[in-house]
This record gives C-alpha cells, sequence and structure tokens, in this order.
C-alpha cells in the first residue's frame, strides 16, 4: 500500500499509527481493522504474536495471555484452539460442528512446535478436544499421525472424556440438507471455518495448530487440508510458519502452507507468500469461483501476512499493541 494512503487510512479509522515495519504487516493490519482493543498503537514490536484465521478474539485472548506471561507459543496455541473448539454455537471446529453425510461429527487436528515435531488426528469422533489428542500424539507417541478408532482408543487412554459432539442446531441443519442432499461448500461459512492459529513467544520461538470439523455433509471417511502438514499447517522456526481455512481439496494439491513457508525461506514477505499460494490454486481451477481458500502468515520478525480468493475472510491478530480484527485483501474484489 502507498504510504499516503495507509496514513489516510490509518487516520480515517481513528487508530494510531505504527511506524518502521508496519508496512510488514498483513495487508489491512495498518489500518483497516473493524475493531481493536488499543486506540492508540504506538510503535510497536512484531513479536511476539498470536495469528489466526477469522474472527475468533476469544481464542486468539487465550493465547495471547499465555503468550504475554512468559509462556510457550505450543502451550498457547493448544489452549487459543481448544476455545474454539469448546464453543458449540460454531457449526465448523469441535463441538457442534457439522456432520459428514451420515450424520458423524468427525474432527481433524493438527499442532506442530518450533523443534519441528509434528502430531495430528483424523477422523476423530466424540472427543471435543482434537487439538489437544494430536499434542499428545507429539509428544507421547513414536508416530505423527492418527486415524479413526485408533485415535480414540488413544485418546481414551491418554484420560480424554468422550462426548457426543452432535448438537441439537447441528442434528436439525444436517437432517434439512438431507431433504436435497445437495454437496456444495459453502463460501466463508458463518464467517468462520477451520481454525488456524500461529503464534511467535518471547523467546521467539514459533508454533501453530490447526483444528477443524471439515466440510459439512462431508462423504464418510473424507479427511481435508487440516490435520495434514504442509498442507493446513506448517511451521519451521527458522523461517515462519503459515496455516490454511477453506476447502481443503485445493490446498492440499497444493501443499500450500509448506509453499508459503518455502517462499519466504526464498525471501518473500508473508503477505506476497500468501498470495502467491492463492495464485497457484486459481490459476488452476476454472472454478474457482464456487469455493473459499484463505491463508495466514508469519515469518521470524513476527511480521505477517493474509490473503484469501474471495472477501469475507477476516483474520485475529494480537500483539503487545492490542488485538485487531482485519479483513483480508483478495482475489476477487467485493
Ligand atoms: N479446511 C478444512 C477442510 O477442508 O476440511
Amino acid at each position: 500500500m502507498k504510504r499516503r494512503k495507509f496514513i489516510q487510512r490509518a487516520s480515517l479509522s481513528g487508530v494510531g499509527i505504527i511506524t518502521g515495519s508496519t508496512a510488514l504487516a498483513c495487508k489491512g493490519e495498518a489500518g483497516t481493522s473493524v475493531s481493536t482493543t488499543s486506540t492508540t498503537v504506538a510503535t510497536t514490536p512484531m513479536k511476539p504474536v498470536v495469528i489466526a484465521t477469522w474472527n475468533v478474539e476469544q481464542a486468539v485472548t487465550k493465547a495471547w495471555e499465555i503468550i504475554d506471561r512468559g509462556g510457550t507459543a505450543i502451550d498457547a496455541i493448544e489452549a487459543g484452539c481448544r476455545v474454539e473448539e469448546a464453543n458449540a454455537e460454531g457449526q465448523s471446529v469441535g463441538i457442534g460442528g457439522l456432520p459428514d453425510r451420515d450424520g458423524n461429527v468427525t474432527l481433524d487436528a493438527c499442532i506442530m512446535n518450533s523443534e519441528g515435531e509434528y502430531g495430528a488426528v483424523v477422523y476423530l469422533q466424540n472427543f471435543k478436544h482434537p487439538i489437544s489428542v494430536a499434542r499428545k500424539v507429539m509428544e507421547e507417541t513414536p508416530h505423527v499421525l492418527l486415524a479413526g478408532a485408533g485415535a480414540e482408543k488413544f485418546a481414551l487412554s491418554q484420560g480424554f472424556r468422550k462426548e457426543n459432539l452432535l448438537t441439537e442446531a447441528s442434528e436439525k441443519a444436517w437432517k434439512e440438507w438431507k431433504i436435497k442432499s445437495e454437496y456444495k461448500p459453502i463460501i466463508n461459512i458463518e464467517n468462520h471455518d477451520t481454525i488456524g492459529m500461529l503464534a511467535i513467544d518471547s523467546e521467539g520461538n514459533i508454533s501453530g495448530g490447526c483444528t477443524t470439523s471439515g466440510l459439512a455433509y462431508k462423504m464418510a471417511g473424507r479427511v481435508g487440508d487440516s490435520p495434514i502438514i504442509g498442507s493446513g499447517l506448517f511451521v519451521d522456526n527458522e523461517v515462519g510458519a503459515a496455516t490454511a481455512t477453506g476447502l481443503g481439496e485445493e490446498v492440499l494439491k497444493t501443499v500450500g502452507s509448506f509453499l508459503i513457508v518455502e517462499l519466504m525461506r526464498g525471501g518473500m514477505s508473508p503477505q506476497l507468500a500468501c498470495e502467491e499460494a492463492v495464485r497457484r490454486i486459481v490459476s488452476k481451477n476454472t472454478n474457482y469461483r464456487d469455493f473459499q481458500v484463505g491463508y495466514i502468515a508469519v515469518n521470524k520478525k513476527g511480521e505477517t501476512g493474509s490473503y484469501c480468493i474471495h472477501p469475507g475472510f477476516s483474520v485475529t491478530v494480537n500483539r503487545k499493541a492490542g488485538r485487531r480484527i482485519i479483513t483480508a485483501e483478495s482475489h476477487t474484489k467485493p
């Protein structure tokens, strides 16, 4: 963004101007926030930082509280993701997630720490915190990914409690869907899709997590990008991290999060790297108007980026200066 335009937008929004490296933050972070906890943003360090897909203020607040009191990025990620997983109103993550076409809520999640370790669960049923089970896979098993019944057996062995994840509202929505049984991915589902979260702690270490109930009314057994390393999430503590939301099949086919981290390794900013990852998807799909994909990224310096195919993807960022909800820029225009 041209500097003059940026200053105009910043002053119009009533938000103080961050000097120095501001232009390297998410496009929009400087002046288009729709809410902020801080109205006087002074020169601010770029890290520590927490960034998450969608408007998930409570989740990011939780993660930030841990970072702010000197906790680790991995603890912040797990705690932040758990907030959304426990929110029964959200129909795309954890309890209350919309089921597959057979009426089963199946959850996918992964987590990655600054050591490059990774843990994931796919097709997990009856446990509302897949992010925590994924962390246990990472820390307590010789494996990185557990699926279905095996993942559930492992969760039970780790003391997680089974519960019914299909809420009344989600069951009702599924029954209504069954009347026509039309499978059509929804763009920006209730403005709250897969939650991907990235954090840099005060030691400068990076971790990330990604948690989802996947696409509503998917085929039984379908797994998306979210739990797959390099697609829904990738962290390299030397370089940065990226995570994705939206139609997982397209993220998987382009290994989006790994792509973004590798582009950053080559010197690209997080913003341009997110834009390039979206461009790859758009250039390979003539039907890109029918689906959404959004990315967020952070580099080692704490600079952030976000980009999506269609308008409507929001991003939550928390730094020392405060918390902001940003509208990500998009390939198609409003
Ligand atoms: N991005 C989540 C999914 O496609 O399952």
